[in-house]
């Protein structure tokens, strides 16, 4: 389970609490229905106070489950990377950020550019109690391939890439790859967001970028379009706030994501990714692998494996996968 910070939960609760409930529930009910309409924004989305909150309060605990989770990943495959640079761009409130500064501590230049006013207000104000964030530059400004690339150790675009409009896309991505070390893109985990991040991800491997995470390879990707996506999941709990504006009886939910880092040197991969919840049986595990080798592939694992048994048992959904013997 990938908790929000202590500091930005309470924050969060603090700020939400500035508005009376209804009010927070209407702004909610207004942009799931805008989110689910799944087209790209011509204006902007977030435009008042209680928007960018019912944005923050609904949205921020799965994304910073979803990006945390990502990074992880990532950073376990650059175990060297010590990153001083990020720059997220489309930040909204700074979810990324925050998930960014959790998985590398060597972050000490933090930046958000972000074209909502309001957001960033939200943003800013989350981050005031940090010690660590509370330095982070705030730059309001839209996204713009003409102008000059942010230049980082580390670029996210995080649920980003679904609100710009088609033709602007891969400008986008290509103006992104332009001066980051290393550049994370992270979707919804819904056929449309994974389409999308695997069209990047063809982008970012034309320009000469090396897919680091979650692909343990560089070719097409193995899964045969219409019939699956490469997706993941971050649970998560659903606590204060974001309970009662999500009104649900379960106390955790499942963040689907999609995403792809890559870096502009060559990367060590993993050996396979782990594609699906593992099945567990008495005695054995199903794997669904995306591998570096041949495609995708099925493998059990039983009790005889031994130690790969053992680490079998313990994989999750789309962590890395190395077994010690075929
Ligand atoms: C779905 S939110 C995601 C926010 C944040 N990245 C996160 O993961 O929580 C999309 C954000 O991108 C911003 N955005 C969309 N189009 C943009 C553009 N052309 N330039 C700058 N920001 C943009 C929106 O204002 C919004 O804050």
């Amino acid at each position: 389970m990938t908790a929000l910070p202590e500091e930005l939960q309470s924050a969060l609760d603090t700020a939400l609490r500035g508005f009376p409930q209804p009010e927070l529930a209407r702004a909610v009910t207004r942009l799931i229905t805008r989110y689910r309409q799944g087209v790209a924004a011509t204006e902007p989305i977030l435009v008042s106070p209680v928007d960018a909150a019912a944005y923050a309060g609904y949205r921020m605990p799965g994304t910073y489950a979803a990006v945390r989770a990502a990074l992880a990943e990532v950073a376990g495959q650059l175990p060297e990377f010590a990153p001083r640079s990020l720059v997220d761009v489309g930040g909204g409130t700074g979810t990324a950020v925050w998930a960014a500064a959790e998985t590398w501590p060597s972050l000490t230049e933090l930046s958000v550019l972000e074209q909502a006013p309001e957001v960033v207000a939200l943003g800013r104000k989350l981050m005031a109690g940090s010690a660590r964030l509370r330095g982070t530059s705030w730059r309001r400004g839209r996204i713009d391939p003409a102008a000059e690339a942010p230049a980082a150790d580390v670029v996210t675009l995080s649920y980003v890439l679904g609100e710009l409009p088609e033709p602007v896309r891969a400008a986008t991505v290509r103006w992104l790859a332009g001066s980051a070390r290393l550049l994370v893109l992270i979707e919804p985990g819904t056929p449309a967001g994974y389409e999308r991040v695997l069209r990047a991800r063809d982008e970012l491997i034309g320009l000469g970028r090396s897919v680091v995470a979650p692909c343990p390879h560089q070719r097409d990707c193995p899964i045969t379009p219409g019939r699956d996506w490469c997706h993941f999941a971050a649970r998560l709990p659903r606590l204060g706030a974001h309970r009662v504006i999500k009104e649900g009886t379960l106390n955790f939910e499942d963040e689907k994501f999609s995403y792809v880092a890559v870096a502009n040197e060559p990367a060590a991969r993993a050996a396979n990714r782990v594609l699906r919840y593992p099945v567990k049986r008495k005695g054995l595990v199903s794997l669904r692998l995306c591998t570096g080798a041949d495609g995708l592939a099925e493998v059990t694992v039983t009790k005889r494996h031994g130690a790969d048994y053992r680490a079998a048992r313990e994989v999750g959904w789309g962590e890395q996968w190395s077994p010690t013997a075929d």
